[in-house]
């Protein structure tokens, strides 16, 4: 199960997705349990801006059909409280986690251009403690007039200027709001990127009930969860047909058989999000549990049984 990514070694191919694991709230109230039986085998940071920012007004969550709306507008202490506070407590605590090989710190970096973007990747290049940097382009919930994942060309413009700031490897995670995402999965290879990651979530509004005005304090927000699941995997599809880059696939994976169809497609790693909400083990158990999917008919699972058995069902 072992799996070599960008350089690092990793115990399975199973991680978890940035901002939905509060790796330190989860130490909190799983403790030791936690550290014998860490469900990733990289830990992802939500992510990290250059400024502080509060994030958006509430209401910030919204249940969709089969999925989560969020419009959390990623709240974080900002680059300097993230490497004063967070960085040290994270990197203790993943160092107590019992796992072979350990698990590597990915740390995940959004700005607004691409002198923002380099003063991150700068402070993340000196920090030993971080073993890769994920680079979030898209965020269709906050206002930042960042949306150069959309555009192909802006997009490797931007990779290949803040490339020479990280040695380390420099995953793009892509927008899945835009037209080509192949196109822009290319883009982020030739400005240099090691490795991609998609999907984010996809934009989306809750209605306000009778009001014009919609129901999420930030007015739209993003979509994840299973109702993305058949989006992530044509996205996922595309983009690793058309990179030689490791991908990293996520959007609505709940399961082994999920995790499979998207390595199936192309996918080196798979990253588990709005899943581990629901069951914070989730990771662990898909990681488990992936080892034996190869035997489940390729397109079962429990609410579909899978074309082989329904033709038994004659
Ligand atoms: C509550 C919440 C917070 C998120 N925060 C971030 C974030 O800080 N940075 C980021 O790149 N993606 C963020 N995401 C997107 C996820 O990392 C992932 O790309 C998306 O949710 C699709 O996976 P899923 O369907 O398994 O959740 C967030 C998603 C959710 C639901």
């Amino acid at each position: 199960m072992s799996v070599s990514f960008c350089g690092l070694q990793l115990a399975h191919p199973v991680i978890n997705a940035s901002g939905t694991f509060d790796l330190l709230a989860a130490n909190t109230a799983f403790g030791e349990s936690l550290r014998e039986r860490f469900p990733f085998a990289a830990f992802v940071s939500k992510t990290i801006t250059l400024e502080p920012r509060k994030g958006n007004p509430p209401p910030r969550l919204w249940e969709a059909p089969a999925g989560l709306l969020n419009s959390i507008g990623l709240p974080n202490k900002g680059l300097q409280g993230y490497l004063a506070n967070d960085l040290p407590a994270i990197s203790e605590l993943l160092g107590k986690v019992r796992a072979q090989p350990p698990v590597p710190l990915i740390t995940n970096v959004m700005g607004s251009t691409a002198a923002e973007i380099a003063q991150l990747l700068n402070a993340c290049e000196q920090r030993e403690e971080i073993s890769a940097v994920e680079l979030n382009v898209s965020c269709p919930n906050v206002k930042t007039g960042l949306d150069i994942g959309a555009d192909p060309v802006q997009l490797e413009v931007v990779v290949r200027e803040v490339r020479p700031h990280l040695s380390k490897p420099l995953i793009v995670k892509l927008t899945p709001n835009t037209a080509d995402v192949a196109a822009c999965a290319l883009a982020a290879q030739e400005g240099g990127a090691d490795a991609i990651s998609l999907i984010n979530t996809l934009r989306a509004m809750a209605p306000g009930g009778g009001s014009p005005k919609p129901w999420l304090g930030g007015g739209t927000g993003g979509l994840s969860g299973p109702a993305i699941r058949p989006v992530a995997l044509a996205q996922v599809a595309a983009a690793a047909r058309r990179v030689s880059i490791p991908v990293v696939g996520m959007g609505g994976v709940q399961s082994a058989k999920h995790a499979q169809d998207l390595l199936d497609v192309g996918a080196t790693l798979v990253a588990v999000g709005t899943e581990s909400f629901r069951d914070p083990s989730a990771g662990s158990r898909i990681a488990h549990e992936l080892s034996g999917a190869a035997e489940t008919p390729a397109n079962a699972t429990p609410d579909h049984p899978g074309a082989s058995t329904l033709l038994n069902l004659k």
